[in-house]
C-alpha cells in the first residue's frame, strides 16, 4: 500500500522527473489579500481588456440552465459555424479546450522518447512542456533580433527524429511576427515527414497583409493552425480554441483527445462570438494597436526598449534577471502585475499586457517609480 506522504517508488514516468509544472501569472485576487491592496491591475496574461461580446455573454446565460446535461461531444454546431466562417469543411476542424489542449493532444499524437519538435525559443512555454511529459526532445532555434522566429535558423533545427515544428507568430513572449510569403516559402522547404503548426494565438491582432495559416489549410497544404477564443474575443476563463488542419490529422487527433473536452456553455459563447465578430473585433484590434504604441512610446521614455510587437503585449529587457526580478516586485508591491518572462525563455525581461488606457497608464507611472526605486 502507497504510504500517505508520497507516492509509490517509481509511479510517475522517470521521463517527469526534471519537468516543472506551468507557472501561471498571478492571479488579481492572490495580490489584494498578499498585500492588501484594492486596486490591482492584472496586466500579466495576454487576455486583453475586453469581455465577451454582448452576443456570447447573451449565450452563455441561456445556456446555463441545461449544464445537467454533457455537452455534444463532437462539438458540431461549433465546427460548422467555424467551417462557415473560415471557408474550409468541419472535417478539417478540431475544437479544443484552448490551444492549450490541442498542443497537449498533438504532442500525445506524434511524440515518443526519440522524436523531436522544432520550434524557436524563447517561445510558448506549453509546447516546451507537451514535449518533455512525452519525454520527447525538443530542438530549439534563436530567434531573430526583432523577436519574430528566426525560419531559416528553425529549418536547420529539422532533422530525421523531428516529428513537429512549430511556428508561434505572433510569438509569445516577445510579439514578433513573420511574414506572410516567408511563412510559406519556408513551408515549402520542409521535409514531407514533418507536420508543420502555426500558432496563431495572436492572428487577430495581426496588421492587415499578416500570415493566414488557415488560408495555408484551405489551399490544401499539410500544416495545422491553432486559433483560439481566448484574446480577442475576451473569453479565456471558458477555454475553447481550435485546430484547422487535413482531415486525416483532425481523425487521428480523435483518439487522444477527451471525448467532453470543449463544455456547452464554451462553445456556444463561441458560436454568439463568432456571428458578432466583425461589428466587435475592428475597434478592439485598432485600440490595443494604438495603446501599444502609447505603452511602447512610454516605456522608451523611461529608457527601456520594448520589442517591436503585433500582438496584446509587449516584452521588455531589463538587461539582467536580478534587475527583471527587482522590478518586478516594486510593481508587485504597488498593484501592478506583469509577467517575469524567465518561464519562456527570457530571464531578463519583462512581458507586459497591453489594456485599458487608465491600466497602461498607471503601469507606466508606476515602472517609473519601480525603475528609480
Ligand atoms: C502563443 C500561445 N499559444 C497558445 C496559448 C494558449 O491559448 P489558450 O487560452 O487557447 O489555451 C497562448 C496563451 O497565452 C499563447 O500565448
Amino acid at each position: 500500500m502507497a504510504k500517505t506522504d508520497g507516492l509509490p517508488e517509481g509511479l510517475a514516468r522517470p521521463a517527469l522527473s526534471g519537468v516543472r509544472p506551468y507557472e501561471p501569472g498571478r492571479p488579481a485576487d492572490d495580490v489584494r489579500r498578499e498585500l492588501g491592496i484594492e486596486s490591482v491591475v492584472k496586466l500579466a496574461s495576454n487576455e486583453g481588456p475586453f469581455e465577451p461580446m454582448p452576443a456570447a455573454l447573451e449565450a452563455i446565460r441561456a445556456a446555463a440552465p441545461a449544464q445537467r446535461l454533457y455537452p455534444d461531444a463532437g462539438a458540431w454546431a461549433l465546427r460548422d459555424a467555424l467551417a462557415a466562417h473560415l471557408g474550409v469543411d468541419a472535417a478539417q476542424i478540431m475544437p479544443g479546450a484552448g490551444i492549450d489542449a490541442l498542443i497537449r493532444f498533438l504532442c500525445t499524437l506524434t511524440l515518443d522518447p526519440g522524436d523531436e519538435l522544432a520550434m524557436c525559443w524563447p517561445s510558448f512555454v506549453s509546447w516546451r512542456q507537451g514535449t518533455r511529459v512525452q519525454g520527447a526532445t525538443l530542438r530549439t532555434a534563436p530567434l531573430g533580433a526583432d523577436g519574430a522566429y528566426d525560419l531559416d535558423a528553425l529549418a536547420d533545427e529539422v532533422g530525421p527524429q523531428t516529428k513537429l515544428v512549430v511556428v508561434v507568430s505572433p510569438n509569445n513572449p516577445t510579439g514578433g511576427a513573420v511574414g506572410s510569403s516567408a511563412l510559406a516559402a519556408f513551408l515549402d522547404r520542409l521535409p514531407e515527414h514533418v507536420l508543420p503548426v502555426v500558432d496563431e494565438a495572436y492572428f487577430e491582432y495581426l496588421p492587415e497583409g499578416g500570415h493566414d495559416a488557415v488560408g495555408l489549410v484551405r489551399e490544401g497544404r499539410a500544416v495545422a493552425a491553432l486559433r483560439t477564443f481566448s484574446k480577442a474575443y475576451g473569453l479565456a476563463g471558458l477555454r475553447v480554441g481550435y485546430l484547422v488542419g487535413p482531415p486525416p490529422l483532425v481523425t487521428a487527433l480523435g483518439v487522444v483527445r477527451n471525448a467532453f473536452d470543449v463544455n456547452a456553455v464554451a462553445q456556444a459563447a463561441a458560436i454568439a462570438s463568432l456571428a458578432e465578430g466583425s461589428a466587435h473585433l475592428p475597434e478592439r484590434m485598432a485600440l490595443i494597436a494604438s495603446e501599444r504604441a502609447a505603452v511602447a512610446a512610454g516605456l522608451r521614455a523611461l529608457g527601456l526598449d520594448p520589442l517591436p510587437s503585433s500582438a496584446n503585449f509587449v516584452l521588455v529587457d531589463l538587461g539582467s534577471p536580478h534587475r527583471a526580478a527587482a522590478v518586478n516586485a516594486a510593481l508587485l508591491q504597488r498593484g501592478v502585475i506583469v509577467r517575469p518572462a524567465g518561464p519562456f525563455g527570457a530571464p531578463a525581461a519583462l512581458r507586459i499586457t497591453i489594456g485599458w488606457p487608465e491600466e497602461n497608464a498607471r503601469m507606466l507611472a508606476t515602472m517609473g517609480e519601480a525603475l528609480s526605486g
